[in-house]
Order: structure tokens, then C-alpha cells, then sequence
């Protein structure tokens, strides 16, 4: 697992798109996963402008996004697809038949999850899979206590989920209880993983995640697990790590030694 502790969220969405940039230049028709919430804002704005300003192509992509609330229908602006449409899809050439996320009027949800799943596998698994952290420790929507090996089902949220959740609603009572989401063990087989996190309020939970003990209670401590794993903080985010200075360290290393492996985010 590479930390690495970025000065300001706009350093962390640089460098997260920045890899995401390399990782399509590599592999034009990559497999991308992808998340929602307000953290990874910042990247997509940065992807947006990397096709706007250098012409960065998306038209061979896929998309698999992580999560969708149950009952809300793609066109409720809080609903997940309406967020990628507003911060992503919208604006960049990705073709809309290439984009995958979990439809919330699902009339099986069982049956749906295992179609997902198997969409997954029919374009070849994800190449590279960004995530945020939720305040409970939770990736997509695994809340605490999701088995570390689960797939994409159906997923009760917790009461602090839903109470962060709701500053996006008008009225609180409106926030769906329940989510469509990808599970630990989903997550855990795409190629390449990056999480980025900014705040003091995630400080705690990202250093539980990282140097705490791997458990099903924090599921984003399961990455541990993964072997091609970046984690991007801001300076906040990245307060409560006690080995804070040895990851510092390490990217001021590869910084001096291999210049071509962090490009242009200096
Ligand atoms: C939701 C999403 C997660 C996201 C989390 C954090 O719960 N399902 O994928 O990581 O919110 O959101 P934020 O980035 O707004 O803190």
C-alpha cells in the first residue's frame, strides 16, 4: 500500500486523476470503477479538464460505478447516476452504453446484483478502481460488519451513514435507508486500487484503515489485503497516521529516483 500525503485536496485530486490519466493512456479501453460522494469531486473536475484542455480520450472506457441508494430513480438529483451525469458523464466522451451503475428500481435486486457482477467479469474485471471512505470505515456502501469476501447485494445503512448523508437532502427523513452495492470481495479484484480521503473528519477512520488491524468492522482496512493500492490524502486527512513521516519520506524517495513514475504532480 503507497500513502500518499498531498498538501490540499485540489494536490490529492490532481494526483488521483493523474493516475487514472495514466493508467487510459496505458490502456485506452480500460475498465474504469468508480465512486461518488463529495470527496472524489476534485478528480473527476481534473479528468474533466485534462479531455477538455489535453484532449485525454474516453471513448473506449467502461465504467462500473460502486454503489446506488434503493428507490431512487436515476433522474432524483440525489440519486448516484444523476450525480455522474452532472460530474463526469456529462462532460467527457465516454459512450453512455460503456456505463454501468446500479440501477435502484431494480425489481429483483437479487437478480440484478448477480447480472452486475457478471457484467463485471464480461468486460474483463476493473483496471482501476477509485474509492472515497465513508465516516464509519465503509467503502462503497460495505458498512461495518460486511463479510471482507461479499459481492454486490443489497445493503442496509447504518444510522451515522445516513446522518452524513443527509446534508444532501432537503428533508432528512428523505434519505434512503437501504443501497445496491459492490462488496469487499468485488472491490478487492479489480487490478488497481486508489482511495483518496480529504478532512480532518476522516483523519481518525483513514489511520483505523490503514494501521489498524485488517477487520470487517472498518471494510476499508480490507485494501490492506490488496497488492496495487494508493491511498491519497490531503494534509488533514492524513494527520492521525503515525507513520506519517516514513510515507512522506517515501514519496520524497521515489520523487528524486524515478521522476518519470510521478510526472508532472511535483
Ligand atoms: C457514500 C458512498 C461512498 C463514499 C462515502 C463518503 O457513503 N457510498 O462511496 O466514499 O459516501 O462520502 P464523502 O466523500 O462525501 O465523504
Amino acid at each position: 500500500m503507497e500513502i500518499i500525503i498531498a498538501d490540499t485536496y485540489e494536490g490529492m485530486s490532481e494526483l488521483a486523476a493523474t493516475m487514472i490519466e495514466r493508467q487510459l493512456l496505458r490502456k485506452p479501453n480500460s475498465v474504469l470503477g468508480l465512486a461518488t460522494g463529495s470527496t472524489p469531486i476534485g478528480t473527476y473536475q481534473a479528468l474533466v479538464r485534462k479531455y477538455k484542455e489535453e484532449g485525454l480520450d474516453f471513448s473506449k472506457i467502461v465504467t462500473f460505478n460502486l454503489d446506488e441508494y434503493l428507490d431512487l430513480s436515476p433522474s432524483h438529483d440525489q440519486s448516484y447516476h444523476y450525480f455522474m451525469d452532472q460530474h463526469l458523464f456529462n462532460k467527457i466522451n465516454v459512450e453512455p452504453r460503456n456505463i454501468h451503475v446500479p440501477y435502484g428500481h431494480a425489481e429483483d435486486v437479487e437478480q440484478f446484483c448477480s447480472w452486475y457482477e457478471e457484467e463485471i467479469r464480461q468486460a474483463g474485471g476493473v483496471d482501476i478502481q477509485l474509492l472515497g471512505i465513508g465516516g464509519d470505515g465503509h467503502i462503497a456502501f460495505n458498512e461495518p460488519g460486511s463479510s471482507l469476501g461479499s459481492r454486490t447485494r443489497l445493503k442496509t445503512l447504518t444510522k451515522q451513514t445516513i446522518d452524513d448523508n443527509a446534508r444532501f437532502f432537503t428533508n432528512p427523513e428523505d434519505v434512503p435507508r437501504f443501497a445496491i452495492t459492490m462488496g469487499v470481495g468485488t472491490i478487492l479484484e479489480a487490478r488497481e486500487i486508489i482511495m483518496v480521503a480529504n478532512g480532518k473528519k476522516k483523519a481518525e477512520i483513514v489511520a483505523e484503515a490503514i494501521e489498524g488491524p485488517i477487520t470487517a468492522q472498518v471494510s476499508a482496512s480490507a485494501l490492506q489485503m490488496h497488492p496495487e493500492v494508493t491511498v491519497i490524502l490531503d494534509a488533514e486527512a492524513g494527520s492521525r497516521l503515525k507513520r506519517a513521516d516514513y510515507y512522506k519520506w517515501i514519496f520524497e524517495e521515489k520523487k528524486r529516483l524515478i521522476p518519470r513514475l510521478i510526472g508532472k504532480v511535483t
